[in-house]
């Protein structure tokens, strides 16, 4: 049997789940089962913004529905494809639904790009699956922890990897929002020793993030005047815009960087850069990781890329394991009950959720 999680594209909590045809697949194709996924803020964030950023696109549905990007495994069930065996365990971009047909380009031992038409005007990272045989991060123990974190982890190793490159912009302080986010933290256990950290979460969380250890200190949104004003970046995670008109009005000129990186706050006017013009302080402009990843494609080559991002991965790994419950589900109505949840943010910051489809 197959079947699709729609949501309304302009009311995302209404939700449906539907029994579709199994799709049929032709030369040149195959058809990947949906295993295993996760859900976080970030796939939120697709929703939220599935129209200006495109994120609606990946995985077509019939208006007013979209179907939301997850991260997580899935399995070849059928191929028609040479060389891509059925049974082959791919890790990438799914929809919330039971099944993807892709047409695999630049097929090798580890993974492929899917072609289909649709997703050709679409940024690259998104449309590579991945074998776990050469994935040097990959360790089937570790396969939740991989789902909830692959993607999270890469943006933040990632803007960690922009700031060091830019020597921080001159700052000895990062200001990060959202602090018991996964992002958010990701981002502070990389820049350890590489610059004095201060976490902004809300009231709720403060416990949670300190008792991660990772930044040099936990404040809260209303706590933001007590920030020192030296030199200082700011990594706008929760994409509050509230929040960050008080970082830039209080720090002014010894804000030299802002990066406007999510909008976990989807619910409190989320706004990427809105009012920009008139804030105190460097001007905030988005950090899209897959940009700083092409830098570093052209820097280290993809080989290299790879084996720096899964040295951080290793070390960051064994850490995170201690800091996440993950909670795991089965079946779609799992996956329903989780993408409400999230929505409405009512999941606590310890919690990981997984699916199994
Ligand atoms: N630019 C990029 O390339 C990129 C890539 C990956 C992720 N991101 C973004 O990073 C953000 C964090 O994603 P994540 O998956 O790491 O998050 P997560 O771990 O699921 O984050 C949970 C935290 O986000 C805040 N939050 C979540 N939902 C909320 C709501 N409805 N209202 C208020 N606060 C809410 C809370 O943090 P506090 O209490 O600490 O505020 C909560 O503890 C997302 O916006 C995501 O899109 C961006």
């Amino acid at each position: 049997m197959a079947w699709d999680l729609l949501v309304d594209r302009a009311d995302l909590a209404r939700t449906e789940l539907v029994e579709v045809p199994t799709p049929r697949i032709g030369a040149g194709q195959a058809l990947l089962k949906v295993d295993r996924v996760g859900m976080t803020a970030n796939n939120v964030t697709y929703a939220v913004f599935g129209d200006a950023m495109r994120y609606w696109d990946f995985f077509p549905a019939e208006a007013p529905w979209g179907r939301v990007p997850l991260w997580g495994f899935g399995v070849v069930e059928h191929s028609a494809v040479p060389g891509l065996a059925e049974g082959t365990r791919l890790y990438g971009y799914y929809p919330t639904g039971s099944h993807l047909v892709v047409e695999p380009t630049k097929l090798d031992a580890r993974g492929f790009r899917d072609a289909s038409a649709h997703r050709q005007h679409l940024p690259t990272p998104y449309n590579g699956l991945t074998t776990t045989g050469e994935d040097p991060a990959y360790e089937a123990a570790r396969e939740d922890l991989q789902v909830l974190y692959r993607p999270l982890f890469l943006t933040s190793f990632m803007l960690a990897d922009f700031l060091t490159d830019n020597d921080l912009f001159g700052a000895g302080t990062a200001v990060i929002s959202s602090a018991s986010s996964k992002t958010a933290y990701g981002a502070a256990f990389l820049l350890q020793g590489r610059t004095r950290t201060v976490g902004l979460t809300s009231e709720a969380n403060v416990g949670f993030t300190e008792s991660l250890g990772c930044y040099d200190q936990v404040l809260t949104y209303d706590e933001v005047g007590q920030l020192p004003t030296s030199r200082t970046v700011y990594i706008d995670v929760a994409g509050n815009a509230g929040v960050r008109r008080a970082v830039h009005e209080h720090l002014g000129e010894a804000l030299v960087h802002s990066a406007v990186v999510g909008a976990a706050h989807h619910t409190a006017e989320p706004d990427l850069g809105g009012g920009a013009g008139s804030l105190p302080g460097a001007r905030p402009t988005f950090f899209f990781a897959p940009d700083q990843m092409r830098k570093r494609y052209a820097d280290w080559g993809p080989a290299g890329v790879e084996r720096e991002h899964a040295a951080a991965w290793r070390r960051f790994a064994p850490v995170v394991e201690g800091w996440v419950e993950v909670i795991l589900g089965t079946g779609p109505e799992a996956l329903q009950a989780d993408w409400l949840e999230t929505l409405a943010g009512q999941t606590r910051p310890r919690t990981g959720h997984v699916v199994q489809l």
